[in-house]
């Protein structure tokens, strides 16, 4: 908190805007303010990924308008992914773009959504469609935010911190899938872990041209997932849940087309099913799922594309998987 205080201090911003959401409003705005010591006006939304959308992104530059924020000003994103990418973009487009920092109050967001660049919004329930790539001037990881969290949402990210192993280190994946979320009292360690990981990821790809594409494993079944979750409304999965499907059934694509062996399959499928519980009970309209992954952005010509394993933590990125091979792949995950 000290650091960012500094950091924001030593700066001379015209202003400072804080977005949160209800959840961050309530659960961690009193933290952050009280070790901000600045005036700061507050901005806040509804939460879930339903808000990621233009409307709110509309009310925000309202907003920002209203409080006169000018090119100088500071908007500090305190949320989740949701506010993260949402806020990212506000920033990033509001008088062609104002400074911003991303303080992640999620696992998941403090391993993937803050780091990177990636601002978005949905259409609809299609995810991420509108958006752009704009670095945050800072971001702060506080684990004590983690402290705030329901255990669905700490077990939910988890699937994210797995997801590193997979793509990039069978030691790291051998590590983790032996320490349930729930057992962790520490996790500042993972956590940088995960986002060096990410940052060299970056660094390599910063646009996602390529390489980049591997730290989307398991989410282009997961993101089909979600959005027609999104879509059936009532209880929505949560976007590490939908990620956590998604790798199982691309764990199966893997063993099909990319010669993961039937060992490290099962080892992926037992280990994400124990440690995340998840169980999706009823089984999707395949058809309405598939109209939702040729939306996914790593597509080419109408045809989905995917990251597949070809080794625990060896990755390949652009593999065509046909329709029948994604149902069969659904069918392994519905099966179980
Ligand atoms: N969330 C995936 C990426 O940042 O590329």
């Amino acid at each position: 908190m000290e650091a960012l205080a500094e950091w924001v201090a030593k700066r001379s911003f015209s202003k400072t805007i804080i977005l949160t959401d209800n959840n961050t409003a309530r659960f961690c705005l009193p933290v952050l303010s009280q070790g901000l010591k600045i005036r700061f006006h507050h901005i806040t939304i509804a939460s879930g990924e339903n808000s990621k959308s233009i409307d709110n992104a509309t009310y925000i530059w309202n907003q920002l308008l209203e409080a006169e924020a000018d090119r100088n000003a500071l908007l500090i994103n305190l949320g989740g992914g949701m506010i993260i990418d949402l806020g990212g973009f506000c920033a990033a487009t509001y008088k062609r773009g104002i400074s911003f920092i991303n303080i992640p109050t999620t696992l998941l967001a403090m391993v993937d959504a803050a780091i990177g660049g990636k601002t978005a919004v949905n259409i609809g329930h299609y995810k991420n469609q509108v958006g752009l790539f704009a670095e945050a001037d800072k971001v702060f990881i506080n684990p004590v935010y983690l402290q705030t969290l329901p255990e669905r949402e700490l077990v939910a990210g988890y699937a994210e911190v797995l997801k590193y192993g997979l793509i990039s280190d069978k030691g790291l994946w051998d590590k983790l899938k032996a320490t349930p979320p729930q057992t962790i009292t520490e996790w500042k360690e993972i956590i940088n872990t995960c986002v060096s990981i990410k940052k060299e990821i970056v660094k390599a790809d910063p646009k996602e041209n390529g390489f980049r594409k591997i730290l989307n494993f398991g989410h282009t079944i997961g993101h089909a997932i979600e959005s027609y979750s999104l879509e059936a409304g009532n209880k929505p999965v949560l976007h590490g849940e939908a990620v956590a499907i998604g790798m199982i059934a691309e764990a199966w694509l893997s063993f099909e087309k990319s010669g993961l062996e039937t060992p490290e399959l099962e080892e992926i499928t037992t280990a994400l099913q124990s440690i995340l519980t998840i169980k999706w009970p009823k089984k999707p309209d395949y058809d309405q799922l598939y109209d939702y992954m040729l939306k996914d952005k790593k597509n080419k010509d109408r045809e989905v594309r995917f990251v597949l394993l070809m080794n625990i933590g060896d990755p390949e990125f652009d593999i065509y998987c046909s329709y029948e091979e994604i149902c069969r792949a659904l069918d392994y995950y519905f099966s179980l």
